[in-house]
């Protein structure tokens, strides 16, 4: 079985994923969930299991903001309560159904998987929503059959876009021959570089050369904010390859937020937008171009990471696999997810014996 982080606010979908009226399932980092929304619009997150024969609730019927189970018809609160067993007046304390904390933020779902009582909204990761003023960014979901480490190994790496992508985006890459910043901070990693004299690839560009800025934070599970900034040849000598200044106005810009959520050990979903500043879009042209280039490339990422998945179920991989250069990035990554794995261990550790304690102790009280 593997240990997936739960103190995380994971994303559950965009927005628009779950419309009034309707109960939306997802599986959650092994957990399944089921999503609708309460006659005010703002969301409800519950176990998508029935405590009474752990049918899906998600096959079940919204009455207003409750939702009943629709083998046996037991009706249940936004809370979880069970208000209502046809047939029979008393309800037992046990038939309840666990919640979630949600939210939403920047047309994404957040699920915060642990007790509900510790999520703090102030932890979901930056990201850019899809109504922002000054970005025009387009969405697109992924279903992967890998896991989702892997599809982080491959966005915090981008020394593969020469490879996989030699024929799309990475046509010309110099991302291969040399190596980028990367700083390891608490739930991740963050990634800068400049790219000097390297042919535009914004679409509109009057320019054939520019100088890249590229930055992004990767943060667990796999929230991705990354920024491009396309400046005229000559600036990242001019501010000494330090990171441009805010005020500093790039000749052209673009985003990408990106999301991979486990869904279970070998399967996962992958969300992302991408597009440039509105000013640029052109009427949109730009952006349905970035998109559908984004499109093709991450298909092509998905051949390759599903077909290493694959190989890693049949043929389990060395004891010690090699590591390279570039590594660097998905290796701090993968460390941080352990990291924060690691110290949920110890917690979870110290509560059983804590309990085991106060079990031991109330056993053996008055009896001496
Ligand atoms: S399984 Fe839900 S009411 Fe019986
Ligand atoms: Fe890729």
């Amino acid at each position: 079985m593997e240990a997936f982080v739960r103190n995380l606010w994971y994303v559950a979908g965009w927005s628009h994923d779950v419309p009034p009226g309707q109960i939306v399932p997802r599986v959650i980092a092994g957990e399944p969930i089921a999503l609708y929304r309460r006659s005010d619009g703002s969301l409800v997150a519950l176990a998508d299991q029935c405590p009474h024969r752990q049918a899906p609730l998600s096959m079940g019927r919204l009455e207003g903001d409750d939702l009943r189970c629709m083998y046996h018809g037991l009706k249940f609160a936004p809370s979880g309560k069970c208000l209502q067993i046809p047939g029979q007046a008393r309800i037992p304390a046990s038939a309840k159904v666990k919640t979630y904390a949600v939210a939403e933020r920047n047309s994404w779902i957040w699920v915060w998987l642990a007790e509900p009582g510790a999520a703090d909204e102030r932890r979901i990761p930056r990201s850019i929503g899809l109504e922002d003023r000054a970005w025009s960014l387009r969405p697109q979901t992924i279903e992967y059959a890998a896991n989702y480490q892997l599809i982080n190994d491959n966005l915090t790496d981008f020394s593969h876009l020469a490879f996989v992508h030699e024929k799309t985006i990475g046509r010309g890459s110099k991302h291969a021959e040399s190596q980028s910043e990367v700083h390891e901070i608490d739930q991740g990693i963050v990634i800068s570089r400049w790219h000097e004299s390297v042919p535009s690839t914004f679409p509109n560009s009057a320019e054939s050369l520019t100088d890249t800025w590229t930055y992004y934070s990767y943060l667990a599970p796999g929230i991705m904010y990354k920024v491009r900034a396309l400046h005229p040849v000559g600036t990242a000598d001019r501010l000494a390859h330090a990171a441009p200044p805010e005020d500093l106005e790039p000749l052209y810009a673009s985003m990408n937020c990106h999301a991979v959520t486990p869904v279970d050990a070998t399967s996962s979903r992958y969300l992302f937008s991408i597009g440039p500043r509105r000013r640029d879009d052109l009427g949109g042209e730009i952006s349905q171009r970035m998109f559908d280039l984004a499109n093709q490339a991450f298909l092509e990422d998905k051949v390759m990471i599903e077909a290493q998945q694959r190989g890693l179920q049949r043929f389990p991989p060395p004891p010690r696999p090699i590591t390279i250069a570039h590594d660097k990035g998905p290796v701090l990554m993968r460390r941080a997810i352990e990291r924060l794995i690691g110290a949920e261990a110890l917690i979870n550790t110290a509560g059983n014996q804590r309990l085991e304690l106060e079990t031991r102790l109330s056993q053996t009280d008055g009896s001496d």
